[in-house]
């Protein structure tokens, strides 16, 4: 059973692609100045994996500061798919999952990549585990072939068959792993088997993002013995005995809070933004501070303020430390309005860049050769009509909405839904025109 925090409600991915003519949309009168307070919501990248390492206990969890978007929903399903008992309730979520099936809720899994994240967690504990080849966002290639990897050198016996992936283990044996890059599912899917195998794992090449340090924290509470996360090397150190129940705090969403600051640095304004950890957005921050835009951070608050008037720049994402690939598209978007050319470099993704089409029907000028992507600012965005492809690329179309001239219409909102929190609401609040309209009322060209 599920409440939510207030109006906003979701709207949720469909299995086998969405029809776009009965689904909300979101109308943005754009150049408008941005004054006011935001509160961050917690992350959406640590909720998911605390989710699935609630499994590795019979013990009743409880995760606070629980966002209220489409990828929680979903997660929930499941897990309650697997037997798990879940209740959200206001930001708190309660999971017990006292008795589990191994195997997975195939439509839930096929919406969203992170089910993944249940294998480590339900192979630890239950010594198997199916899942569906899991879904997620169009932005190229996602394989899990690390995960799987890993989890063999844990001792699984794993089979990829008719698109499910079915792993089994009579008990994980601890293993040195060494990570052909630093994948950030698939150190946690390891870190949450570990946890649980026979003796000591260490994962070499480790992904260092913060939402890593919020697994091992989770895990450690728990009564498990994990080390080194936010290094390179994690040492993980099996228990023998089961793990008990967890009451913790997620951390702010990185993301989120970089993506509000985004849109405070193109409209112009004064934005303040709370809570965030600086130290998970430093790159951002720097970034619109070399752009031009004004940044100042007190203890755990960040003002954006400026008129709106920004330099060119050179990005590249890059695992964490670097700039967050999550946060390059609305990066692309920003520098439509910046003075002069702009160079953008994806390094993590293969596709991402199908933000940039749309941005194009708004007026924009960039070009895309391969992974890297010229932006011709400044560019006079006029408000059009346009589809949101996947999550961040939704967000990159709000920002570009907002920077625009006259209406933008965003359809494909179940993306933007899926890792936002009232995304329209809160921007509504500090002055944005932005409405979310439902199919009766769309009276929208
Ligand atoms: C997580 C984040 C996502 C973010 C990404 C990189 C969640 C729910 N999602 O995704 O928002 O964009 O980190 O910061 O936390 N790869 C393989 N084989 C594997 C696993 C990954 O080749 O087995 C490749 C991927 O295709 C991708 C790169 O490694 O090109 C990074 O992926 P990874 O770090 O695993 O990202 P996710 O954990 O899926």
């Amino acid at each position: 059973m599920t409440a939510g925090p207030g109006a906003f409600s979701p709207v949720r991915v469909q299995c086998g692609g969405h029809g776009t003519a009965a689904m909300p949309t979101l109308s943005i009168e754009g150049r408008r100045q941005l004054r006011g307070h935001i509160r961050v919501s917690g992350a959406k990248n640590a909720v998911l994996k605390l989710m699935a390492a609630s499994l590795l206990t019979r013990e009743p969890c409880v995760i606070r500061n629980v966002p209220y978007i489409g990828d929680v929903l979903n997660m929930i399903e499941v897990l309650e798919g697997l037997g798990a008992r879940c209740q959200l309730d206001g930001d708190v979520l309660y999971i017990e999952a006292r008795d589990l099936h191994p195997e997975a809720p195939r439509d839930a899994v096929r919406r969203m990549r992170a089910s993944i994240q249940v294998m480590g967690p339900l192979l630890g504990r239950l010594g198997e585990v199916k899942i569906a080849q899991p879904g997620g966002c169009a932005i190229g290639a996602r394989p899990v072939d690390l995960h799987l990897a890993g989890l063999r050198a844990l001792g699984a016996v794993i089979d990829e068959r008719h698109g499910y992936i079915h792993g089994r283990a009579a008990k994980l044996q601890g293993a040195e792993i060494h990570l052909d890059l630093p994948s950030v599912g698939a150190t946690e899917n390891l870190m949450m088997a570990a946890a649980v195998a026979d003796g000591e794992t260490v994962i070499r090449n480790a992904a260092r993002e913060p939402e890593i340090i919020e697994v091992q924290n989770f895990i450690n509470c728990m009564g498990g013995r994990v080390r080194g996360a936010g290094t390179d090397t994690i040492r993980i150190r099996g228990v023998a005995g089961p793990l008990g129940g967890v009451d913790y705090t997620v951390i702010p969403d990185r993301i989120e809070a970089g993506t509000l600051a985004v849109c405070a640095a193109v409209c112009g304004g004064d934005v303040t933004l709370s809570p965030v950890i600086i130290e998970h957005m430093e790159i951002v921050a720097a970034k619109l501070v070399e752009a031009g835009a004004g940044v100042e951070v007190n203890g755990e608050t960040l003002r954006v303020f400026g008129d709106g008037v920004l330099k060119p720049l050179h990005i590249r994402s890059q695992p964490y430390p670097g700039f967050p690939t999550d946060m390059q598209p609305q990066v692309v978007a920003m520098l439509t309005r910046a003075l002069g050319t702009s160079i953008v470099t994806e390094t993590i993704y293969s596709s991402r860049f199908k933000h940039v089409d749309e941005l194009r029907r708004m007026g924009a000028d960039i070009t895309v050769d391969g992974r890297v992507a010229v932006v011709r600012g400044p560019c006079r965005l006029s408000g059009a009509r346009v589809e949101a492809s996947d999550l961040r690329a939704a967000a990159a179309l709000v920002v570009a909405g907002l920077a625009a001239e006259g209406e933008t219409v965003i359809e494909g909102l179940e993306h933007l839904d899926r890792g936002y929190e009232d995304l329209a609401g809160k921007l509504a609040a500090v002055g944005a025109k932005i409405v979310r309209r439902v199919p009766t009322e769309a009276a929208v060209p």
